[in-house]
Parts: C-alpha cells; structure tokens; sequence
C-alpha cells in the first residue's frame, strides 16, 4: 500500500497543487465504502475487496486558484485521475488488482468518513481472481488521434 500511496505523492499536478487527499479504508470502514458503491446492480465485485481507497478533492493552492481563473480551466479532475492512475499501475506492478469507481453514493461516503469535501473517486483494491487480462475493447487510433502539419 505504501507503494502505491507513494507513486500516487509524486504524481506532477497543475502548480503542483496536489489538489486530493487518498484515504485508505480497511476492515468494516471498506465494507461501508463498498456498499456505497453498489446501487442498481454497479460494483458488487466491491464486496470481495478488502480495501477501498476514497479520494477527495482539497481546495487548489492560491497560484492553480489564479492560474485556473485567468485560464478558465480547472484541472483539478484531471490532477486526481493522475494520482489515481499511478495508484493504479504501481499496485499493478506489485501484482495487486485495481478498479477506479465513478459510481458511488457521495453523501453516504462523506457521512462515513466525516469529510465535507467533495469525493471525486474510489478505487477497489484487491487480489486478482485471474492472471489474464479481459480484452481491451478500444477505439482505433485513427478515431482518437491526428498528425496536424503545415
Ligand atoms: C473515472 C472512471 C470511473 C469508473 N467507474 C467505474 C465503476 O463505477 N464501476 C466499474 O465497474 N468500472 C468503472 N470504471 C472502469 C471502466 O468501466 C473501465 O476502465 C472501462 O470499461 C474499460 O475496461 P478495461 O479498462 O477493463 O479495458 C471506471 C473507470 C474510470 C477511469
């Protein structure tokens, strides 16, 4: 876990503002988290996944608070998928199973934790049933790429 949590603090952020904060959630605090997860048949595999990891999203420092009005960008969605992501691939390495979670009840996890801020994402933590990788269904590069020149 610290592995992964460490991937995760050096992930590079717009004005390296780190704008989340990634709690860990074991024992009957992850089954509360998992059971938040689950509505209208999504994510019962979040039942078999001993931990859960919430990530909520922290207030941006004042330089990405300028940066972001004069810009009219907010980066911060993409700074957490960031951090997520390199959560993700570095428990990968370490042969543990991930899954990033859009889908959860965000009052209930803030009454859970007790935190006021805004949760943006969950990821499931757990072990593999299988070695193999489902299939990649993907679009081809054509659809999501293009060379612009002269
Ligand atoms: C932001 C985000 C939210 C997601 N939310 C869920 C979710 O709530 N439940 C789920 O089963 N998968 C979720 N996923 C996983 C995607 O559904 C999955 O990556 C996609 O279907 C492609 O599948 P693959 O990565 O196994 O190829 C999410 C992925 C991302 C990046």
């Amino acid at each position: 876990m610290l592995y992964c949590l460490e991937a995760m603090r050096l992930a590079p952020s717009a004005s390296n503002a780190q704008p989340f904060f990634f709690h860990v959630c074991e024992g009957e605090k992850a089954k509360e988290i998992a059971q938040a997860t689950q509505s209208m048949g999504m994510n019962r595999f979040t039942t078999n996944a001993p931990i859960q990891v919430v990530i909520s999203e922290a207030s941006y420092n004042p330089t990405a608070a300028i940066g972001s009005r004069i810009r009219d960008q907010d980066f911060r969605a993409v700074d957490i998928g960031i951090a997520s992501i390199q959560f993700a691939l570095a428990a990968t390495e370490k042969g543990i199973g991930t899954c990033l979670l859009g889908w959860f009840d965000e009052k209930r996890i803030r009454e859970i934790l007790g935190i006021k801020e805004r949760v943006r994402l969950v990821i499931s933590v757990g072990y593999p049933q299988k070695d193999v990788l489902r299939k990649k269904v993907r679009k081809p590069l054509r659809q999501l790429t293009d060379y612009v020149k002269e």
